[in-house]
């Protein structure tokens, strides 16, 4: 397969990444603000944080490409937010809350990881 068209998808996953990182901010936010546990508050915060920073550094990553940050929506990360959303609602005043929003702030992480894995594979 000619490089250009690996390079076309590096991007788009890329675009993707981008998107999920901002769109996780978002999700972060509600995550933090529906627990009542100080500690989980706290690592949903710092995640906060470490997730304003992947978007500083995609972003350099495309200014190194010399090409605008351009992000697109991803369904995914819609998809996994919307489950956290629902979690929020379903949960709310329930014991079992805090380990709902873990589970689904883990399905978060684990599709993250994913997406930065096959980037990797395909800039090399
Ligand atoms: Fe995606």
């Amino acid at each position: 397969m000619p490089n250009e068209h690996l390079h076309e998808l590096f991007l788009d996953e890329l675009k993707d990444i981008l998107g999920a990182e901002r769109q996780l901010l978002k999700g972060l936010k509600k995550m933090s603000k529906a627990t009542e546990n100080s500690q989980l508050k706290k690592a949903f915060d710092k995640h906060h944080n470490q997730t304003e920073g992947q978007i500083e550094r995609l972003k350099e990553v495309f200014g190194s490409l010399g090409i605008t940050a351009r992000g697109k929506t991803c369904k995914a990360m819609e998809g996994l937010l919307k489950e956290a959303d629902d979690i929020i609602e379903n949960f709310e005043g329930d014991p079992a809350l805090d380990a709902a929003l873990i589970s689904a702030a883990q399905k978060v992480e684990h599709y993250e990881i994913a997406s930065y894995g096959c980037l990797t594979l395909l800039q090399s």
